[in-house]
This record gives structure tokens, sequence and C-alpha cells, in this order.
């Protein structure tokens, strides 16, 4: 059976499938829930419209909710981050060919523009027949960043209006883009979204900033559906976020600029989990780290853990590295940029792009961007003049973890995306239980400690068991869970 999909090069499907081999070898969680739920298949009957960044990993849950029984459509959450032959690897499916692919329908390229990017968002929530069934359509949303879920309530809203709003002045570029892909979806079926919200059962989502959003709608009364916090997983945001970046962060650079990062001066903006990883990854490699925080807490931690704490104005003409990490916006500005150092290096790897205003870059009097390679620029200011310098900026202030390289490693991504797959299971089998209402919930502990358990062996770590005598003393249960809601970690 063929199907629609969009994807650079199909060809790509055996470079992929290879890397996905390699991969499924070093995600112990996804592959042990494939043995756990395989027989069972909890998720038949779901069908998932997915948006997350497109790599080898995604592949790999990917391939895990179909073994569950889940059908699947799949887009990018980033412009930049597809891995073109993981795309490919994906639609071929591992029981098809070029010519008669029988994976999932990938819309996902690297390097798309943001108009393709909205089209493909729009493509994971348009099934075949379901415009005129929408039992056809998605019913379960599994997001990174929150794009498909606020492409869903904004057709919601604007159609319940009967038409899409003009951009307001502040309104950024990006949303102008979104705004148009609405009004033309009216214009081609006025009731799209309408008839296709009432079907979800629920959203998982991974990332911080995602969960910002989906709590605003909860607290706004407006969110449409339950949503399961995956991000806030003890074993998601305190290993993805740390760990990951502490090997993406410097893997995305390197392959970017292949600077020497050891002797440096790195200034890493935000000390939350994503800072945390950056700042002991550059530390790791030798820089002199400096970090900028707003929140006390942070800052504290930050020096602490022997880091100097600083405004960034203070080190604005020392730093050779400039990391944004916030979740925020307007870190890093043009105005900042013009005192930076000759070649100093900005980037991003918070989830969007308006850290680093590269609309105020972009106009600078005079400037002028010369591209070193894809998603490497060298931005020359004061061009002509004897104060003529530049800086690079790195994945055009996007995700450059993902945008420079691929993203984090196997091993890490296990752990989140087998929160995401609990999440989907919980979430999809629990519908008209009553146990979930339109909020925002995270998992159980004691799941949470399950996705720890399927990565322990692969480690050779030798958990210790309380006795029964010791559980009793410390009122817990042998089995777990093995701390309060509360703890900290
Ligand atoms: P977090 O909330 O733990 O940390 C963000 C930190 O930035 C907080 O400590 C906050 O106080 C600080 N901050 C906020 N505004 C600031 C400002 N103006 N100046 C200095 N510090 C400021 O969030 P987390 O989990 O570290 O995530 C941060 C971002 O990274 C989010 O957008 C998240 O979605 C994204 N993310 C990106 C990943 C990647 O692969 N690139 C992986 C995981 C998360």
């Amino acid at each position: 059976m063929t199907f629609e999909y969009k994807i650079a090069d199909i060809s790509l499907h055996e470079a992929g499938r290879h890397q996905i081999r390699l991969a499924e070898h070093e995600m112990p969680g996804l592959m042990s829930l494939r043995a756990e739920y395989g027989a069972a298949q909890p998720l038949a009957g779901a069908r998932i419209a997915g948006s997350l960044h497109m790599t080898v990993q995604t592949a790999v849950l990917i391939e895990t909710l179909v073994a569950l029984g889940a059908e699947v459509r799949w887009a990018s959450c980033n412009i930049f981050s597809t891995q073109d032959e993981a795309a490919a690897a994906v639609v071929v499916g591992p029981a098809g060919s070029p010519e008669e692919p029988r994976g999932v329908p990938v819309f996902a390229w690297k390097n798309e523009s943001l108009e393709d990017y909205w089209w493909t968002a729009e493509q994971i929530l348009t099934w075949p027949g379901a415009e005129k069934d929408p039992a056809l359509g998605p019913n379960m949303i599994l997001d990174d960043g929150g794009d498909a879920t606020m492409l869903l309530h904004q057709g919601v809203e604007f159609e319940a209006a009967g038409a899409v709003p003009e951009p307001g002045e502040d309104d950024p570029h990006e949303y102008t883009i979104v705004l148009a892909r609405l009004r033309a979806s009216l214009a081609a079926d006025p009731q799209k979204f309408t008839r296709l919200a009432p079907g979800i059962k629920g959203v998982t989502e991974e990332t911080t900033t995602g969960v910002m959003r989906l709590y605003q709608l909860a607290e706004a009364g407006q969110l449409l559906f339950p949503a399961i916090n995956v991000n806030d997983s003890v074993t998601k945001s305190k290993f993805d976020n740390k760990y990951g970046i502490r090997h993406s962060l410097p893997d995305g650079i390197m392959r970017a600029t292949d600077v020497l990062i050891g002797g440096k001066v790195a200034v890493v903006c935000g000390y939350g989990d994503v800072g945390k990883g950056a700042a002991e990854a550059l530390r790791g490699q030798g820089a002199r780290v400096v970090v900028t925080e707003i929140d006390p807490i942070c800052a504290l931690q930050a020096a602490m853990d022997g880091y100097q704490v600083a405004h960034l104005d203070s080190v604005i003409g020392q730093g050779d590295i400039f990391i944004t990490t916030t979740g925020g916006k307007d870190i890093i500005m043009a105005a900042d940029m013009l005192k930076m150092k000759d070649k100093a290096i900005v980037g991003n790897v918070g989830h969007f792009d308006n850290e680093i205003d590269m609309a105020g870059l972009a106009a600078i009097d005079g400037v002028r961007k010369v591209e070193i390679k894809p998603q490497v620029h060298e931005w020359v200011l004061d061009a002509g003049t004897a104060a003529a310098r530049s800086i690079i900026v790195l994945s055009e202030g996007r995700l450059l973890n993902l945008g420079n390289a691929t993203g984090h490693p196997s091993f890490v991504m296990s752990n989140s995306f087998a929160n995401q797959t609990i999440g989907q299971i919980e979430l999809f089998t629990k519908d008209g239980t009553g146990e979930y209402a339109k909020d925002v919930y995270v998992l159980p502990k004691i799941l949470d400690e399950k996705v720890a358990r399927l990565h322990l062996d692969a480690l050779g770590v030798e958990l210790t068991e309380l006795s029964g005598e010791q559980a009793a003393y410390l009122g817990l249960d042998v089995q777990g869970p093995y701390k309060a809601a509360h703890y900290r970690y």
C-alpha cells in the first residue's frame, strides 16, 4: 500500500535503517516496552499525530508506537532538526521498499521554510477520509514544544469566530505564517479543526516550553483534552535536558565551528536543567564558564558549582561563546551582539528562536550575512571600517544541538521516549474512565521509576533492594515508589 508523505530523499532509507538498528541497541527502554506490550497491543486503535524532531532516535520511538498497535503520522517540530535518512527509513518501514513503502507517513526534511513547517504541522492533523468521517482522524497527539497542540487550539478558536484575525504589530513574523496557514485551511474547510478536536483523547508533551503552554491553556480553562507533561518526569528533564545537552551542545558547536573550546570564556544564559548540562559540558572541555540567571536559587546553585555568575552586560566583551538555555525571550539582543568580540560564537538550545534577537541583528545598519556552511553564518558588523568584525551565529538562533548536530544520543532519548510511550498508553487506554480531566498531569512516580529501571541493566548497574524491615522503617513499599512527590533529586 502506498501513502502520501513528503521527505527529502527516499533513497537514503538504507543509511537510516542502519542507524536505527544501532540506535535500537542503545534504547533499552523502548525495546523493553516493545517486548512487554507487543502482544497486548495497548495502542491498537490509536491514531497518533506526532510532532517531534525527526531524528534516528525518534524513528525508534515511532516504530515502538507502531509495534504497540498505533497508526502514526509524523512531522518534525523544528525546521532544521530532521535527519533525512531517518525520515526515509521510517517512510519505507522495516518491511517495505522505496517503490512500495510500508512505514509511516512522514512530512519532514532538513531545512524547511517556515511556510513548509506549518504545512507539515497541518499534514499530521490531516488524515485521509477524516474530512467525511471524523473517526478516521487523529485521536492522540504527541508533541514537542506544543506547535501541533497550538495549531489545533487556534484552528478551533478561529473556526468558531468564523475568521482568522490579522496579525498584531507585535506578533513575531512566524505567527503571521501560522495565521496564513489557518486562513487557507479555514477557506478550504471551515470546520476542519472543530470536527477533529472532540476525537482527541489527549496529548503527551515532551519539553519545558510546550508544557508551559499547556499549563497556560489549562489555567485559562481552554485546554481541549487531557495532557501528560512528559518533561517533568524525573527520567526526562533530569536526564535528557541535562545529560543530553551535555553531549549534544559541544557536538553542535564543534561540528559547526571546529573551534577549540578549552581556554575560551563561555557564557551560559540560564542555569535550569539545560543550562546545568551546558555549563558542565563547556567546563569539561576546559572553558571558563560564566552563568547568567534571574532565579536566585539557580544563581546560587551555579555559584556553588563553581561558576562565575554575572550580568550578561558585565561579560559581553569577554565571552568567546554565548549559549542561551532559558526558554524565555530576548536574552541576547542586537545591542549585545554589537559589543561582542570579533568571531564570538552565538547559539541557542532553548526551544524557540526568540532567545536571540535575529530580527534585530539583521536590521543593524550595514550588517552582512555570509553563509560559512548550512546553519553556520558569519554576521559582519561595521563592514569597511577600522572596527570591522564579525560574529558567528549557529542555526539562525534555533536549537543548535539539533541544527548543527544530530541532537541528544539514543540512550538518553530512550528515557524520554519511554515516558512518551507510557504516557500515550496511559491517556489512550484510560480514555473515558474519568481518571484524566482536561488538565495537565505528570506520570505517577512508580512509572517514572520503571523507566529508570529499564535502563539499569544496560549500564551494569547493581541496584540495592530494600529489605522488608528497612521498607517498613522508611514507610515505603519494597517495590517503590521510593520518594515523595515533592522530592527534588
Ligand atoms: P528550566 O526552567 O529548568 O531552566 C531555564 C532557566 O532559565 C531557569 O532557571 C530560569 O530562571 C532561567 N532564565 C529565565 N529567563 C532568564 C533570563 N532572562 N536570563 C537568565 N536566565 C533566565 O528549563 P529547561 O528544562 O532547562 O529548558 C530550557 C529550554 O530548553 C526550554 O525552552 C526547553 O524546552 C528547551 N530544551 C531544549 C532541549 C534541546 O535539546 N535543545 C532539550 C530540553 C529542553
